[in-house]
């Protein structure tokens, strides 16, 4: 039986952290499974803020080979980069001439990033949404993974597919959100969502020593003065954490010991580092034996670009048709 099709995209920008691994990344993996899941490294998306090109090159390849060691595997799913299928270009004109000026001008992430950019508040920027809207559509995706930030983006993917559909007839389905259930992971300070940009992250490929360094110093109950006072788990980030990596029972000694004051925060993120490593020394070791064989990444991304680019061209032949545009 055919699977439906699932698409999601991440920016090539910063390196992957716990963040984007239990906010996005694990969904993803337990997602191809159970769909005809595309994956894609949204290049075209990054160029909007200000960056490097080698940066830009070599991140690329980096997050295809995290994503890869995390466990996005090639016989199920398509993994592939943006600009390898200039398809999703093409598309994004065509819908550009559906999108209200005014409904771009509200999105919440374009205020917030032309804010950030002051002075580099470009098309490109104003159009993201557009671009990602052609992204789904070109592969008749029904459904997308994405967090809380990316909704607005996602109502206006589906109100493209709708204008599309019915100026010239039935072509997109609607694609739907597929919520991740994974809490918000905050950063170390305990306070923002976990970001590259915040410096407040643990990186998916730092070394055990490394973890260590800025659990010790992460923020906890900001009550809890002395190992004597009792914590509270239920607004502490580490024990977040702790109920990402750690086993069931720990979890549950954790968050009686804490309340009784028979844990320390130093004990408690010991244990953490441990069941932390647990997690990512596989990941680790998978990421840099990728790094040691690039060709391995470059030809999952090969039979990706592939794959997308003979469905992407279909959806254009298809649109080209309906719209009036030559054959
Ligand atoms: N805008 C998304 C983000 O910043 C990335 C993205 C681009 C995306 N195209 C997409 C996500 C299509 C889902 C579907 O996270």
């Amino acid at each position: 039986m055919r699977h439906k099709r699932l698409f999601s995209g991440i920016q090539p920008t910063g390196e992957l952290h716990l963040g984007n691994y239990f906010g996005a990344i694990t969904n993803w993996v337990r997602l191809q499974d159970q769909w005809d899941a595309i994956y894609c490294v949204v290049d075209y998306h990054a160029m909007t803020v200000e960056y490097d090109s080698d940066t830009m090159r070599r991140r690329v390849l980096e997050v295809s080979a995290l994503l890869i060691a995390c466990g996005l595997d090639p016989a199920k799913c398509s993994l592939f980069v943006q600009s390898d299928v200039p398809e999703h270009t093409e598309l994004m004109w065509v819908l550009s001439t559906l999108a209200p000026m005014g409904r771009l001008q509200n999105m919440t992430q374009f205020k917030e990033k032309s804010e950030k950019n002051a002075d580099n508040i470009n098309l490109g920027l104003f159009a993201y949404p557009v671009l990602q809207a052609a992204d789904i559509l070109i592969y008749k995706a029904e459904a997308v993974p994405v967090g809380e930030d990316q909704l607005q983006h996602l109502e206006l993917s589906r109100e493209l597919a709708r204008k599309f559909n019915t100026r010239f007839g039935e072509t997109f389905p609607e694609p739907k959100q597929l919520m991740t259930e994974a809490p918000r992971i905050l950063g170390l300070d305990g306070k923002s969502k976990m970001s590259k940009s915040l410096n407040n992250y643990i990186g998916l490929t730092e070394t055990p020593e490394q973890v260590w360094e800025k659990l010790r110093p992460a923020y906890t109950d900001p009550a809890r003065l002395r190992k004597s006072d009792p914590g509270n788990p239920d607004i502490c980030n580490i024990f977040t954490l702790h109920k990402m990596v750690s086993p069931k029972e720990l979890v549950l000694e954790i968050d009686r010991a804490c309340r009784k004051a028979e844990i320390g925060c130093i004990e408690c993120k010991k244990n953490l580092a441990q069941n932390l490593n647990n997690v990512l020394d596989p990941i680790r070791s998978r990421y840099s034996e990728l790094e040691a064989r690039p060709g391995e990444v470059l030809d999952v991304l090969a039979a990706g670009k592939e794959r997308c680019r003979r469905t992407a061209r279909e959806t254009m032949d298809e649109v080209r048709e309906k719209t009036g545009l030559r054959p």
